[in-house]
């Protein structure tokens, strides 16, 4: 059946019932998109001091320019009102308001940075969904220690000062706050396995780590680092609830990532532990903390010695309840194999091992550019039935959900607006999320594309592109909209009301 008659079908079937304020948005960074690194007072930030090092990200690129998001977003602006998006996740640079990460001394260039941005934003009838962190800590912070950075037990109320000052600071403008970006993503790669900023792993995983201090215990660190993390986050809605909420009546929750998880062999009823246990250590790990103050059972079952922090009753209290919504970033489902045996990965920690291929050889869905995505749509409806079912009814976001194509980098503009991998990939995701809210009375409340432009990928630079919009690096960064860009402004039409 041709995609028109599709889209016919599916607004008929579906336009009246999506919550009449469901957001329909695109999601974007500050790192990965804003360049402008040492304009008008933006102090360095770890992601600043990582990408320099030869050998971190792909072709030793570096995000100093990235698409210039800085002095370009007119331009994005107009492409989001051009496809009828309505809502824009992005994030603050923590560097461009506090240089020093303190709010002693506040770059004023930076916070006119960000007041431009967002008035210009809800001129257009845009309304701003703002990360407070999503990954580049002030680098003053970082000392090369195990005990700087987010292994630092005063971070927590380093962030919150840094919080207090952007809710009062952009409040007026900003109606919903995410704390934490993918507090997992960032604790192992981090801290794990060197691959981002601050680079810390062990020297078995590579000796670049000695580079940046570190030398780190891999299955030690990123625990304690999301737990800081996790009270950072918990401070701060205490803080916005205590001084901030009644007075300018935002949200405000955190976004977690996880995969979904298939049992490897679908005959093992190990195999079906294995995939739960995984979820456990990935959606739980963050989720049960902030819904019940507690740390999941399966982690603290198999976690062994100490190396799991416990949170203290006051911290369980801080952070039982300590969101408005909760947020999902979803990409991809593997497969989980029960192993039984414990190691350096929190998979291990799990007892359990994950891969895209099944115990017949089946590959779970189509490989992305991203080697570590593969194709899986049911997968967005799997883990949001799992986040109702173990949390109950909340007000849920997919903050992020999208897909880099395979070899577009090496594709001609032409080439790749026509990007037709992306185009099913929404499709068939968004699909799958309108049958969770239809089908299984899941409560979303909004969906944000990753991304709305192609930007810096971290450690795979500029290689890997997940926009809608394209960005030509070798002319002038001029934006193009892609054949998923105008996909998705159909679907939002068809699919309805939207804020
Ligand atoms: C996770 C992160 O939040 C974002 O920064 C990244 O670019 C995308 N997912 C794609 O990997």
């Amino acid at each position: 059946m041709g995609t028109f008659f599709q889209l016919v079908l599916l607004g008929l079937t579906f336009a009246s019932v999506l919550p009449p304020d469901f957001a329909w948005g695109t999601a974007i960074a500050a790192f990965q998109v804003e360049g402008a690194w040492n304009i008008s007072g933006r102090g360095v930030s770890i992601w600043d001091y990582f990408q320099d090092f030869p050998g971190r990200i792909y072709d030793n690129e570096t995000a100093h320019i990235a698409d210039d998001f800085y002095d370009r977003y007119p331009e994005d602006i107009k492409i989001l009102q051009q496809l009828g998006i309505h809502n824009l996740r992005l994030s603050i640079s923590w560097t461009r308001v506090l240089p020093a990460g303190t709010p002693e001394n506040p770059n004023s260039a930076g916070i006119q940075f960000y007041n431009d941005l967002f008035d210009a934003l809800l001129a257009a009838k845009i309304e701003p969904y703002v990360t407070l962190y999503h990954w580049d800590l002030p680098q003053v912070f970082n000392n090369l220690t195990a005990q700087s950075t987010w292994l630092d037990p005063d971070m927590p109320n380093k962030f919150n000062a840094y919080a207090d000052f952007c809710f009062s600071t952009f409040g007026a403008k900003v109606k919903h706050w995410v704390t934490m970006n993918e507090i997992m993503s960032f604790a192992w790669q981090g801290y794990g396995w060197g691959i981002a900023a601050p680079g810390r792993c062990s020297p078995s995983v590579g000796s670049w780590c000695e580079q940046v201090g570190g030398g780190g215990n891999t299955s030690t660190e990123p625990y304690i680092v999301a737990h800081h993390a996790l009270l950072a986050h918990g401070l701060a809605v205490q803080t916005y609830r205590q001084k901030y909420q009644a007075l300018q009546k935002g949200k405000i929750g955190l976004t977690i990532n996880t995969r979904f998880h298939l049992p490897w062999d679908s005959s093992n009823p190990d195999d079906y532990k294995a995939a739960q246990t995984a979820i456990a250590f990935s959606y739980g790990w963050i989720g049960d903390p902030v819904v019940f103050g507690r740390y999941p059972e399966e982690m603290t079952e198999l976690i062994t010695g100490n190396r799991l922090p416990e949170f203290t009753p006051e911290q369980s209290a801080l952070l039982k309840g300590s969101f408005d919504y909760l947020g999902l970033n979803y990409y991809t489902t593997d497969y989980a194999q029960w192993t039984g045996e414990i190691g350096d990965n929190y998979w291990n920690d799990g007892r359990y091992n994950v891969s895209p291929y099944n115990k017949t050889g089946h590959l779970i869905g189509p490989t992305a550019q991203s080697s570590w995505l593969n194709v899986y749509p049911q997968g967005i409806r799997g883990i949001l039935n799992w986040i109702k079912n173990r949390y109950g009814d909340h007000e849920i976001y997919v903050m992020e959900n999208g897909v880099s194509d395979p070899g577009e980098s090496q594709m001609s503009e032409e080439e790749a607006l026509n990007d037709t991998f992306r185009i099913d990939y929404i499709y068939n995701h968004i699909m799958n999320m309108v049958d969770a809210i239809v089908n299984d009375g899941v409560r979303v409340k909004g969906y944000f594309l990753w991304s709305l432009i192609d930007n810096f990928e971290w450690a795979d630079g500029f290689n890997t592109r997940f926009g809608i919009t394209y960005v030509n690096y070798s002319q002038n960064l001029t934006r193009a909209i892609k054949n998923s860009g105008y996909l998705y402004q159909s679907l939002i039409g068809y699919l309805g009301t939207h804020s």
